[in-house]
């Protein structure tokens, strides 16, 4: 019998803010071809039997656009997957879970009195949905990764791991302080936005695939609670665990494609 067929022949982008967070996917890809871009190192290659591109976004929601286009107009991708680390918001999310992107809000952009507090002038919206049905696999890949979390580790270091799907913030800002978080919380669910997770780059991707119509989903691991140790939780995550769910996720995540 034939095996099913594949549903992709193009490219996925699998984009991440830090090396740390990519940390050992180079050294996985079938055929590796670095092409430098936009001063930026982009791998093509085979993953896990898929066609990627694995890209680094660095830090910020300016710095994390120039990569989406790039990988958009230069490397033709049609579906973009960021995967990375967060500070926890919600009550119930907490260093080691996972919260999979419905969408995506900028919690810096405030054009006011001229448009409402986080609208996107011109774009007449405030929210950036991630693509529905990639974000359906991803996190069926999330659940499936938890699952098997013993042999990645996961659920060793992090046994009441949970995996959330909701709203992520993002903004030019590391935000590590009880205070901050807390008003910016709040000052977010004023306004009706219930955020799970703060980060710096998904608002800026999201509006990227947007104007491109480009599918994008994204995942990010807690890494700490944006509170006053968030300095000292952020680091080590990246260093020690952020890797370890990256690989767990994006294997199954590229199995499903
Ligand atoms: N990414 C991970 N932790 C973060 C935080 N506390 N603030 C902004 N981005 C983050």
């Amino acid at each position: 019998m034939l095996p099913p067929p594949r549903l992709v022949a193009t490219p996925t982008a699998i984009l991440s803010a830090l090396p740390q967070e990519q940390h050992g996917f180079i050294e996985l890809l079938q055929n590796p071809r670095k092409v430098t871009h936009a001063g930026r190192d982009f791998w093509l290659g085979t993953l896990h039997g898929q066609p990627v591109v694995l890209a680094l976004s660095k830090i910020g929601k300016v710095a994390a656009a120039i990569t989406a286009t790039a990988l958009i107009e230069r490397f033709g991708v049609e579906r973009i997957v960021f995967t990375g680390v967060a500070g926890g918001l919600g009550a119930a999310v907490n260093v080691g879970d996972v919260v999979v992107a419905t969408d995506f809000v900028q919690h810096d952009l405030d054009a006011s009195p001229l448009y409402p507090r986080y609208e996107v002038p011109l774009y007449g919206r405030t929210r950036f949905d991630s693509d529905a049905a990639l974000t359906a696999l991803l996190f069926k890949a999330v659940c499936g990764a938890l699952a098997a979390g013993s042999k990645s580790g996961i659920t060793r270091r992090f046994p009441e791991a949970r995996v959330h799907r909701g709203l992520i913030a993002s903004g030019d800002r590391f935000v590590s302080g009880a205070r901050e978080s807390r008003a910016l919380q709040s000052a977010l669910a004023g306004a009706g936005h219930e955020v799970l997770a703060v980060e710096m780059e998904g608002a800026a991707v999201a509006q990227v695939c947007l104007d491109y119509g480009v599918s994008f989903a994204a995942v990010r691991t807690i890494s700490d609670r944006a509170d006053d140790s968030a300095h000292i939780d952020f680091p080590r995550f990246v260093e020690q665990v952020a890797s370890g769910y990256a690989h767990a996720i994006v294997e199954q995540f590229l199995a499903l494609l």
